[in-house]
């Protein structure tokens, strides 16, 4: 099945192959679409993104997400090279300086939040609106972000970020209730599983959140890989009303109080 052919999109975000954006330019293009990827400077540098484009012949262009004028630049790329406007775009950028220096929730640096905020949330308002003034999506586009369920619920350890993904998600809402009347295009959260990736990796006790979630989850922790499937629906014709939603991808966790799994793990007491 060729669930994306014909169309074409941006993918921003994937670093390495175990970047949940790196499993969604795969799966995207195993579908049938036409990618060009998006990193920073630095990023395009360290991680293997040139090694894959190479292979899957996919066009890159490097920019900065809190840089209105590297995104300016981004889209007219893209629309040149794609011929005009385009259909879909992922939004997975994320990068708390608070969390990356071990500053706790109750001490963070303002700087490092100011950051935060800007890469992992107002860029997506950076990216919708440069996409919307220069009206580069096709009519029954979608705009995918990425989001953690610590933006409704507190998460041990994920720090600032969780004010970035309430805020984030608040942005797919706003921008979705004026690109949907004047372009039709759909904007969706979707709310995934931790995942063992490197942003993922830099939450403190990740390892554990993610014992705990497979635990709490019925169908068990989402893998990027699964997610990746789901985005695509999400950038296919099958699902052109669903917008301004946050839509969980993790197997369930979101609406679950115990499980037993988790009874089972609970260590005995002595007069149990
Ligand atoms: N890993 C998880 O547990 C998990 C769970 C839910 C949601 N998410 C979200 O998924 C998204 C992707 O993260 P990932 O887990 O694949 O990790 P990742 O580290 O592979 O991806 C994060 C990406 O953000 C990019 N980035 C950082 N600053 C940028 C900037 N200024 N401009 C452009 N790009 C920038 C990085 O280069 C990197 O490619 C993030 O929004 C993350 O918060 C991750």
């Amino acid at each position: 099945m060729e669930l994306l052919k014909g169309k074409k999109g941006i993918i921003t975000g994937a670093l390495n192959d175990k970047s949940i954006a790196w499993k969604v330019a795969e799966r995207a293009i195993a579908e049938g679409a036409e990618i060009i990827l998006t990193n920073t400077e630095l990023s395009l540098r360290m991680g293997t993104l040139n090694d894959f484009a190479e292979k899957h012949g996919c066009k890159l262009i490097a920019a900065d997400a809190t840089s209105i004028e590297d995104l300016g630049v981004l889209v007219d790329g893209a629309m040149e090279h794609f011929g005009g406007p385009f259909d879909f775009v992922l939004h997975s950028i994320g990068m708390s300086p608070n969390v990356r220096k071990g500053r706790p929730y109750e001490a963070l640096d303002y700087n490092f939040l100011g950051k935060t905020l800007d890469i992992s949330a107002l860029s997506f308002h950076k990216l919708l609106h440069t996409l919307y003034t220069k009206d580069a999506l096709k009519e029954w586009g979608s705009v995918v972000a990425l989001t953690y369920i610590a933006a409704e619920r507190s998460f041990v350890g994920y720090n600032d970020m969780a004010d970035a993904k309430a805020l984030l998600q608040s942005i797919a809402r706003s921008f979705g209730a004026i690109y949907g009347p004047a372009r039709h295009v759909r904007i969706n959260t979707v709310s995934q599983s931790p995942t063992a990736t490197t942003a993922g990796q830099g939450i403190a006790g990740m390892e554990d959140m993610l014992k705990y979630a497979e635990r709490m989850s019925p169908l068990g922790n989402a893998t990027a890989d699964d997610c990746a499937d789901y985005i695509v629906t999400l950038f296919s014709d099958y699902t052109r009303k669903v917008t301004m939603q946050n839509l969980y991808h993790d197997g369930g966790f979101s609406s679950v109080g115990l499980t037993a799994a988790e009874v089972a793990s609970f260590p005995k007491q002595e007069n149990d």
